[in-house]
């Protein structure tokens, strides 16, 4: 493990001499006084966050962190076993670049919901359209088609100062927060949706943290409880960690597709009692990291539950265009909320998260994502807003991509041929590719996976030897992180382990 030596001086910046950058975090008034002029190492390894004072002959004198107030919640945090698999990567990618021979030439990494990362090509009106904001000088001339043209002029308008570089409101640009309001009731058919309860944000994750913020009081007593998928989206549990509250599983039933059922539901809630105050249930439909998508009576049965035991619904609804099977269709909270009618209808609390990340356009790293709220107290908007305001705004980037994946080329605008041919083979191709995991893992020995419904993730499981959780046992490693390891050691592949996402115990499972 590599270790970075520090000098310590009164009141200087201390300069990692490994790695030659200044950080300031650490100052004498922190350090006893007799330390003061010795040199201290602290573990490069991200896991570890304390530091290790020795002194210069190595000699250890104290451990200590020097973020010692270091918020609890956070130290809870899980380190995600993903993160050996992802440095072991870095190393084999030297090694390959070295010229050290391998079976294969390169990584694969698809241990991530990242769509561009896995090769997928961003489409091209959005980059157009991006390009033309960022330098409106491209729209001189005819080389951009008129309708790019008139979509980055709209969104130019509409930017403070006429410029992406500016500040937007808070909650996203006026004319983009309408047009997603404008989408969702499309979406929703027809079912009224009001811009002032939209807040665009920088990914949903942003707009998740902040809405469990509001929800989470870290003094209450006893702690706040949130309903929570296994398995479930691995950030999602961490965010709910760093924020004091306590997860309450629920498993969804893998035999059943993945099934979310109201009696998991019911148990979940029972076996927090004595233990916490469940306020929220967290629900990911389509389901990652498992494939699933919740049937409209499914959708519905789970928002009986919630108004009948007063939880607020967090529907994490990222991937809704991504549904792959014919009878199949994404039916939104929103909507099979306000179809049920009254009393539910007014009554249920509802935070629905959407993202410019995932879908057909995965622009992940322009972080654009928007949360909708449903049925909140005006006097807890009033907070929601406060809270929002804490961050000056969505990067304009990720909200005109927003912009764009509401209001996509329509029949007779001159980018709708290209538009349609590149969403096509993107669908083509994911459809595909869900065939064959159908087909192919499912006729591997030690492999089981259910039908990929929707989402971007198969989720198969695997069926160990006892061989090999004993092999993992030794080496200290989850069984599937072990499998992983192997796999991306032997094929160059990394995928990432069942583990991070929680599993039934004794179940191991890759994604
Ligand atoms: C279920 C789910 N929700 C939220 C996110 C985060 O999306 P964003 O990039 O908008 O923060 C992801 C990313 O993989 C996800 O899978």
């Amino acid at each position: 493990m590599l270790k970075m030596a520090y000098s310590v001086r009164a009141n200087i910046p201390l300069r990692c001499k490994w790695a030659g950058t200044t950080r300031c975090f650490l100052t004498s008034e922190r350090l006893p006084t007799a330390l003061q002029r010795t040199n201290f190492q602290r573990s490069s390894c991200s896991d570890c966050i304390g530091l290790r004072l020795v002194s210069n002959k190595g000699r250890k004198i104290t451990d200590m962190s020097v973020l010692q107030e270091i918020s609890s919640n956070v130290r809870n945090m899980k380190q995600l076993e993903n993160s050996v698999l992802a440095r072991r990567t870095t190393q084999i990618k030297e090694e390959l670049r070295q010229g050290v021979r391998k079976s294969y030439k390169e990584v694969i990494d698809v241990s991530w919901g990242d769509p561009h990362k896995a090769g997928v090509k961003p489409l091209s009106f959005v980059r157009q359209v991006l390009a033309a904001c960022l330098y409106p000088q491209l729209m001189d001339g005819d080389k951009l088609m008129v309708d790019v043209r008139q979509r980055a002029q709209r969104l130019l308008r509409a930017c403070t100062g006429g410029s992406v570089g500016s500040y937007s409101a808070t909650a996203g640009i006026p004319e983009i927060v309408q047009r997603v309001s404008e989408f969702i009731m499309r979406r929703d058919g027809g079912v009224p949706s009001h811009p002032e309860n939209i807040y665009i944000c920088p990914g949903s994750q942003w707009a998740l943290t902040n809405i469990l913020t509001v929800l989470v009081n870290p003094e209450a007593s006893p702690r706040i409880g949130v309903l929570t998928p296994v398995p479930c989206h691995s950030t999602t549990v961490l965010s709910l960690t760093a924020l004091g509250a306590v997860v309450v599983p629920y498993y969804l039933r893998e035999e059943s597709g993945w099934a979310l059922e109201v009696e998991e539901l019911q148990r979940a809630l029972d076996s927090a009692k004595g233990v916490c105050n469940p306020l929220a249930l967290y629900v990911i439909n389509p389901g990652n990291p498992a494939g699933y998508v919740q049937s409209r009576k499914s959708v519905q049965e789970v928002i009986r539950f919630a108004a009948e035991k007063r939880l607020f619904l967090l529907a994490d609804e990222v991937y809704q265009e991504c549904v792959y099977r014919e009878k199949t269709e994404f039916v939104s909270y929103k909507r099979a909320l306000a179809e049920m009618g009254l009393p539910l209808s007014d009554r249920v609390e509802l935070a629905s998260f959407h993202t410019a990340s995932k879908s057909l356009m995965g622009e992940c790293g322009l972080r654009g994502g928007y949360v909708e709220l449903v049925n909140l107290d005006p006097a807890v908007m009033k907070h929601v807003n406060s809270l929002f305001s804490t961050n000056a705004c969505a990067p304009v980037l990720g909200q005109i991509a927003l912009d764009v994946m509401m209001n996509p080329p329509q029949p007779g605008d001159p980018s709708y041929h290209l538009y349609m041919k590149e969403t096509q083979h993107i669908r083509t191709s994911v459809a595909e590719n869900v065939k064959r995991v159908d087909e192919v893992i499912n006729s591997l020995p030690g492999f089981s996976c259910q039908l990929v419904e929707g989402g971007a993730f198969a989720f198969p499981r695997l069926f160990l030897p006892p061989k090999a959780t004993k092999r993992a046992e030794e080496a200290g490693m989850q069984p599937d992180t072990f499998y992983c390891l192997r796999l991306l050691e032997e094929a160059g592949v990394l995928l990432s382990p069942g583990t991070d996402y929680g599993q039934k115990e004794g179940t191991y499972h890759i994604r």
